[in-house]
Formats: structure tokens, sequence, C-alpha cells
């Protein structure tokens, strides 16, 4: 069974990317968020980096303070963001790995093999009233992991599945989408909520939308992208449509 519409939070760190380029003010990544919210998006996420490579502190209390639809704050599990989290009091807390050296987020977090270290931030965030959200490989160890840390939420990440459908390299794409079809499976039987992202595009949503126990995607870089040509809320309108027509051919 198909469940619930899917969500969809979109995540504006590039539009901060490119206002960083050149310093200043503009893109505001804030006007992009209430651009998705007319979109019909149903959540904003925006990942603080250690670097602060594109969204600032200024950005999250902004977004904090001004945007309405719920906020999806993407901390890397240190002191300095946990402490940033507990003052912004976001909406979700999504807990991802994070090297200084990587252009994106690479690979899921180990919550298995980081469980001693995650286990306090997990219980912080949650005492404090957000969602904690864990954005982890399709794995079933992982989930496991999830679930005795306490997190309600995983984030399944489909970049891998992304890369190999963009190469045309079907067979193993394939192999992929069917490693994240028994996670996402898995996760809901074990009573997590599972979401998945990264590297989503019109092409390659449609068989991640068809995932019945899905319940959130996030969507970045190709959406700001493709707000070059095509404007940021045709961009989410469209992405939408890709979304709801993959769901409705699986339901
Ligand atoms: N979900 C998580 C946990 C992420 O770290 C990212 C990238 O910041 C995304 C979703 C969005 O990925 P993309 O920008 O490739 O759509």
């Amino acid at each position: 069974m198909t469940s619930q519409r899917l969500r969809l939070g979109v995540n504006i760190d590039h539009v901060a990317t490119i206002r960083n380029a050149r310093g200043g003010t503009v893109p505001d990544p804030v006007r992009a968020a209430h651009a998705a919210a007319r979109a019909g998006a149903d959540g904003i996420t925006a990942h603080l980096r250690e670097d602060r490579r594109h969204i600032s502190d200024a950005d999250i209390e902004r977004l904090s303070r001004e945007i309405d639809l719920p906020l999806n704050f993407e901390m890397a599990a240190t002191p300095e963001m946990l402490a940033i989290a507990l003052k912004a009091k976001p909406h979700a807390a999504c807990i991802v790995p994070e090297k200084r050296e990587e252009r994106t987020t690479e690979g899921g977090l180990d919550a298995r093999g980081q469980h001693n270290q995650l286990a306090p931030i997990v219980s912080e965030l949650a005492e404090n009233g957000s969602r904690v959200s864990l954005f982890v490989e399709a794995d079933t160890a992982q989930l496991d992991a999830a679930v005795s840390l306490g997190a309600e939420v995983v984030e399944l990440h489909v970049g891998r599945y992304c890369d190999l459908f963009a190469e045309g390299d079907h067979a193993a794409a394939a192999r992929e989408l069917t490693r994240i079809q028994d996670a996402a499976r898995y996760g809901a039987s074990v009573g997590l909520e599972v979401h998945a992202g990264h590297g989503l595009t019109f092409d390659s949503v449609a068989e991640i939308a068809a995932i019945p126990e899905l319940v959130e995607l996030n969507i970045g870089h190709f959406l700001i992208g493709e707000a070059i040509f095509i404007g940021l809320e045709a961009a989410i309108a469209k992405m939408r449509e890709h979304m709801t027509l993959g769901r409705t051919r699986a339901a």
C-alpha cells in the first residue's frame, strides 16, 4: 500500500552558495524559502556546515524566525552544532556525516559505529523538541542503530542510485534501487519514519517516489540549478509533478 502524499523538503543551501560566491546579501536563501512555500514545498532544509561554505548562522536565525514551513536543520554531530540546534529549536534536526574536504555529503552517517558519540546528542535534541533524523545508507544495521539511538526518522542516502541512473548503468541502478526499497520497508517495519534524499533530479525521482514506505524527499542542488532556466517556483512545481507521477504509477 502506498502511504500518504509524499512530502517535499526543499534544500536551499545552494542559494547561499551563489550568494557567497560574491559575498553580500543576494540571492537571499530566506527569499528562496518563501518561494518554495508558494510553490507548495512541505518543508525547508538547510545545512549549516562547520566551514560555513553556504548557509550562515544568520540564515538559520532568519529561517527560524521568518518562515512558516517546518525547518529541517542538517548538522554534524559536534558540540558547536548541537548548541546552535538547541537554541534554534528546529522542527527537525537531521544528523549528517561531515568532512571538511568533501564537496557534498559523501555516504551516510555511521550510526552503528558512532553510537556512543551520537546517543547524548540525539537525546538532547529530542528533549529540546526537535524530531531527530539520521542520514544513513540503506543498510539494516544502520536502521537498527537508529532505533536503538531513539531517532524517530531516518533519511536514506540515495546519491549512489542517482549517480548510477545518470550514468545509464541500468543494472547497477536497479540493484541499488532494490537495496533502497528493502531498507525503506525494513525501516518502516521497525517503526522509523523513512525519508530519502541526495542527488535527486526530475528523471531519477520517479522510482524513489514510488517506494510506498517513504514519507518525505529532500531535494536541493538540482532544483536550484534548474531554477536558473525555469525559475525556482516552476522547478519545485515540476518536481512535485514528477513525484506524484512516480507515486501514482506505483499505487
Ligand atoms: N538530504 C541530505 C541529508 C543532504 O545532506 C543533502 C545535501 O545537502 C540533501 C538531502 C539534498 O541533496 P541534493 O542537494 O543533492 O538534492
